[in-house]
Order: structure tokens, then sequence, then C-alpha cells
């Protein structure tokens, strides 16, 4: 299939590039960030991620990837546009949808036959549904067809080859059978469990799942601290309750509280 990824050298879009790539895809990665985009044309990573020098060779000597700072050939090129921008948290901790509404308006002014638009971005519930308003009012033709879908991405930092190609499930939301149909298609070759659902939907569980791990966290942090005011082993406490099927083992390690560049701004989203 024919994917371009708008944000397609940061952190989700490269990763989430070249991994559709290596499955046969053939994928545009364009950004607006022309040093990346230039490193990425002379075969240089702009992040570390184990596995990922590998992908990069693989879909490069196949020529199923290719890096542009041309939006019009990223839209015209594709049948797929998936939007990995960034999503930052704003001074007041709700989402800043700069980046999100930029990319949207840059790439309506240049469809002129049916697109699937994925935002693969963590937006807050309700984004699907606006970015069709937004990409409506900036078509050039108002009949072109398209259809918005929510797929969030779970990957993790350290991890993150491996979780794109292997991932736990994939989260697709739609409000069109047509799109369902195109998603499933893209994702056939993924050994992985598919949840199908509408976009508002699709977008929550990105927000439930990390606020779900935080609290883990967060829970485990609290119980550690009261273990130190009463002099009990939070080790033992632990062993205790990870081998309970029903609580598992991960996400369940005291520490300074959480990082990374999502937990925190995430849960604030939701907050908001
Ligand atoms: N980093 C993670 O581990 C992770 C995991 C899951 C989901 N997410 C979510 O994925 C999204 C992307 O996160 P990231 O860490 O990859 O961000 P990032 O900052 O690494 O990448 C964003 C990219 O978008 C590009 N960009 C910005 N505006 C653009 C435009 N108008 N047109 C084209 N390109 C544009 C930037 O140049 C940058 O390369 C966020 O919503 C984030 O919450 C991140």
């Amino acid at each position: 299939m024919k994917v371009s990824i708008i944000g397609g050298t940061g952190y989700v879009g490269l990763i989430t590039g070249l991994g559709l790539a290596v499955h046969g895809n053939d994928v545009i990665c364009m950004d607006t960030d022309h040093r990346k985009i230039g490193a990425l044309n002379s075969d240089e990573l702009p992040i570390y991620e184990e596995g990922l020098a590998e992908l990069l060779r693989e879909a490069k000597a196949r020529n199923k990837v290719a890096f542009t700072t041309d939006i019009k050939t990223a839209v015209k090129e594709s049948d797929i546009l998936m939007l990995a921008v960034g999503t930052p948290e704003t001074k007041n901790g709700d989402t800043d949808m700069s980046q999100l509404i930029k990319a949207l308006k840059s790439i309506a002014g240049h469809i002129d036959n049916y697109k699937t638009i994925v935002i693969k971005s963590t937006v807050p519930v309700g984004t699907c549904d606006m970015a069709r308003m937004i990409i409506k009012d900036n078509l050039k033709n108002s009949l072109v067809p398209f259809d918005l879908v929510s797929n969030p991405e779970f990957l993790r930092e350290g991890n993150a080859v491996k979780d794109f190609l292997t991932p736990d499930r994939i989260v697709i939301g739609t409000d069109t059978s047509e799109s369902e149909v195109i998603m499933k298609e893209l994702y056939g070759p993924f050994a992985a469990p598919l949840v199908l659902t509408d976009t508002r939907s699709s977008e929550m569980v990105k927000y439930a799942c990390n606020a779900y791990l935080a609290t883990r966290i967060s829970f485990v942090n609290e119980i550690s601290e009261i273990s130190e005011k009463v002099n009990a082993d939070i080790h033992a406490i632990l062993e205790g309750m990870k081998l309970d099927k029903r609580i598992g083992s991960l996400y369940l390690n005291p520490g300074p509280g959480f990082g990374g560049p999502c937990l925190a701004k995430d849960l604030k989203s939701l907050v908001h």
C-alpha cells in the first residue's frame, strides 16, 4: 500500500514509516525538519533505537522508503496519510494541537482523490471529528471524499522497534467500513489482535492505557513509602503482589516516579 507519514522523522513517525516499509508498503516519510530529512537521505538516523539502523538499511535496499520535506508529493503519491506530529502539553497541561492543525491544513490543500487520513499522534477524544472539519474547510474541491481514522501508538522508548513490529494489539478507530477495510489490509501482515472500534473510543484507549500505567507506578510508590514507615520490605511485598496473575509484574517497581515523554503529559491531557 502507499503510505505517507507526516512527521515522518519524529520518534513515532520514523519507526512507523520504516516498520511499514519493511512489511512491503511504499512509504514516504515527510517532515518539515530539513536537517533530519537530509540526515536520513545520507543514511544517518536522528535517534537511536535497537534495530532501527537495520530497518533503515532494509527499507532502503528494497526501495520501499523515501524521505522528503515536500508535502505535495507526500499527499499525491499515497492513499494513506498518517499523521505522527508532536502533541506536547501547554502551560495549562492541556494538549498543544498546533502541529496537528498545521499539518492537517497543509495536506488538505493537495488532496484531489480519496485518502484515508490516519491520526497516530496521541490526541484528545474528538480530534478525528475536529480534523474532519479542518480538512473539509481546506479542500480545494469540496466533493473529494476522505475518511478520518484513529490509530494510536503504544511503543516504549528503548524497545520501540520490537513494540512496533510485534505489538500486543493494534487499535483502529474508524467511522466508515471503507477505511476499516483499508486499515485491516495495512496491518494484515502484523501478527497481533486488532481492536476495531469508532474513532472516539480508539482515541480514549491511549489515554486509558497511559493513565492506568501511571496509576500502577504511583500506587507502588505509595505502598513503598508506607512500607518504609512500618519497617516492611517492599521487595517481598512486590514479590507477593506480582505472582498474583490478576496483578502481573510490569510497571510495578518503586522509584522516583514516572518519566519518559508521554505518561505525565497524557495524564494531564486526560484530566483536562
Ligand atoms: N515518543 C513516544 O514514545 C511516543 C509513544 C507513543 C505515542 N507518542 C505520540 O506520538 C506523537 C509524536 O511523538 P514523537 O515523540 O514522535 O514526537 P517528535 O517530536 O519526535 O516528532 C514529531 C515530528 O513531527 C514533525 N512535524 C511537526 N509539524 C509538522 C508538519 N506540519 N508537517 C510535517 N512534520 C511536522 C517534527 O519536525 C518532528 O520530526 C505524539 O502525539 C506523542 O504523544 C509518542
